[in-house]
């Protein structure tokens, strides 16, 4: 019975045309942000929850380079950035998540930093419109996107994945409340080199490059 209702939920929101909770003129962006007195969607959105399982990458981070997938308004790339890393891209679906950004790191000190607009599932136009972006990272984050992306669109869901893998020189991040592919990244040259359940945030799982 309750399959029952969970199916005619599903179809009432496919029917109006739901989007998961991300469309590109969303006006509320993601993050807490007290600096700048933002609220956050909902709980759960402060930095401390969204680092959860982190540490393992930051430590890693002095003199490298970050791309963040789904980055929201950037702050867990600030976090990188902060940790020494040498520059820091982030794609966003949502306009208001990018300005915010950019607005953020307009207050760090010779920050190389960009951030972009970008629909992960349009992998092709994400590159051709991005032109900043680099062929490749040294470090690549798919934070809480891809369980999204995915009830969207599988197939476009795993190119992107493939495509994030493909471009990452050592270590690609990924948290989600879907099953990740495994298969898909490790047969691109990872081995799984951190795991962490972070109870409050969904699994995260480092991959890292081996050849
Ligand atoms: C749950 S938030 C996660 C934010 C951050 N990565 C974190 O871990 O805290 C999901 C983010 O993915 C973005 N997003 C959703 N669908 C997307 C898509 N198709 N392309 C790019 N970004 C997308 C949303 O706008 C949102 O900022």
């Amino acid at each position: 019975m309750k399959h029952f209702f969970v199916l005619i939920k599903r179809k009432i929101r496919s029917f109006f045309g739901y989007t998961g909770g991300y469309s590109k003129d969303n006006k509320q962006t993601y993050f807490e942000i007290p600096e700048l007195g933002i609220r956050g969607r909902r709980p759960g959105t402060d930095l401390v929850t969204r680092l959860q399982g982190m540490d393992f990458l930051l430590g890693r981070a002095k003199g490298y380079s970050v791309l963040d997938a789904g980055c929201a308004e950037g702050l867990i790339a600030r976090e990188f950035y902060r940790h020494g890393a040498v520059c820091v891209h982030g794609l966003d679906l949502q306009d208001v998540s990018v300005t915010t950004a950019q607005k953020l790191f307009l207050q760090e000190p010779n920050g190389a930093y960009y951030f972009g607009q970008a629909d992960l599932l349009k992998w092709d136009e994400t590159v051709t419109t991005n032109t900043h972006l680099l062929p490749s990272y040294d470090i690549v984050l798919l934070l809480s996107v891809y369980g999204h992306i995915v009830r969207k669109d599988r197939n476009a869901a795993d190119s992107a994945l493939a495509a994030l893998a493909s471009m990452t020189r050592r270590f690609f991040a990924v948290r989600s409340t879907a099953v990740i592919p495994e298969n898909l990244i490790l047969e691109k040259g990872f081995d799984i080199v951190y795991r962490d359940p972070a109870p409050d945030a969904n699994e995260l799982i480092v991959f890292g490059r081996t050849h």
